[in-house]
């Protein structure tokens, strides 16, 4: 798969996941093979696009290209400048997030309700392609509810206003997160368009990411929630499709190694204080895949330094073996 100079086969993406896909989460996938993963969504509005926040979302350290950033935004005007911005920050890719479910998201018409919206939508993309030289793309969901199912409409105004690949989440706004992803429309927005469509929706295994290729005609997948406290999974997909040998779940051990490495990078970004804190939701999801897990981070999480927190897991890990 192609995206301007950039090259990804087999394309396997990770979802942009706020509050989740920071670099140090990044680093630690890409410790685990040749993927493309997603920063976390940047707001457009003037007043946070020049936040420390946004800074933060916006460092790239040595992550590998293609550096890909999600802008979030309903005014063409804000988008061009922030498309201006993050292009000038080292973006390598900038994606627009047409989306989120969220609330107090869609109150400002922002994220899935554009797609609501396609006017709106069709004039913000041709502002940010025709603002920005770096390669756009267009992440949605399959539409509002399941009587506007307009994904493939909107696949095909993205695609002539020069958007370069668009990924689509499985399911309608209305749906949020329930239920089950679809694999109809995406197979349909495959069809509509000429340029690369990324399946995303409840892929959590190499097998999966298969079936769901395989149904959609896609030309890559994109995994979200299934690389929460397992970022080797994006890595062991892409080797199952290069290969059609699935290396399988790492050690208890690689794992344990793993989550020491995150947290020293996480730490080392964020500073002690604010790092163990917002590390908690990744060791949770750590913890969760030994035995005991669980119970174990209720008294886990409420350590707030570093070494007894490291020490702590040692000991439950050492156990969990
Ligand atoms: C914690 C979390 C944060 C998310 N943040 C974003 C975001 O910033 N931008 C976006 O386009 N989607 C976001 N999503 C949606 C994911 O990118 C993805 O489309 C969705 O989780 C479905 O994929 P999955 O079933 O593999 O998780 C988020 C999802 C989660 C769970």
């Amino acid at each position: 798969m192609n995206v301007g100079a950039f090259s990804l086969s087999p394309a396997v993406l990770v979802a942009p996941m706020a509050g989740v896909t920071d670099l140090p989460f990044r680093e630690t996938v890409h410790d685990f093979g040749r993927v493309w993963v997603e920063g976390e969504m940047v707001s457009a509005n003037p007043d946070l696009l020049e936040s420390n926040e946004s800074e933060r979302k916006i460092a790239f350290g040595d992550e590998p290209s293609p550096r890909i950033v999600q802008l979030l935004g309903a005014v063409p005007a804000w988008m061009n400048r922030a498309a201006s911005f993050v292009e000038k920050c080292g973006a390598d890719i900038i994606d627009i997030n047409m989306g989120c479910p969220a609330k107090k998201i869609c109150k400002t018409d922002c994220g899935s309700a554009l797609m609501k919206n396609l006017p709106l939508a069709d004039e913000i993309i041709r502002g940010v392609c025709g603002t920005v030289s770096v390669p756009v793309t267009l992440k949605m969901r399959t539409g509002w509810d399941s009587d506007h199912l307009n994904a493939p409409e909107l696949a095909r105004i993205a695609e002539s206003a020069g958007v370069r690949l668009i990924t689509v989440h499985g399911r309608t706004r209305e749906q949020g997160y329930s239920g089950e992803a679809e694999y109809r429309t995406i197979r349909a927005i495959r069809s509509a368009v000429r340029i690369p469509v990324i399946a995303n929706g409840d892929i959590d295994s190499p097998q999966k990411a298969a079936s769901v290729l395989d149904f959609t005609g896609a030309d890559g997948i994109m995994v979200g929630r299934g690389a929460l406290g397992a970022p080797w999974l994006p890595g062991r997909i892409s080797a199952y499709l290069e290969t059609g040998v699935d290396p399988g779940e790492p050690s208890a051990q690689e794992k344990a190694d793993t989550l020491f490495r995150h947290l020293k990078r996480h730490i080392d970004f964020y500073g002690e204080k604010n790092g163990i804190r917002s590390f908690r939701k990744h060791l949770l999801r750590y913890l969760e895949r030994f035995p005991g897990g669980t119970e174990a981070f209720r008294p886990l999480s409420r350590l707030s330094n570093t070494s007894e927190l490291v020490s702590g897991l040692s000991i439950f890990l050492k156990k969990a073996f």
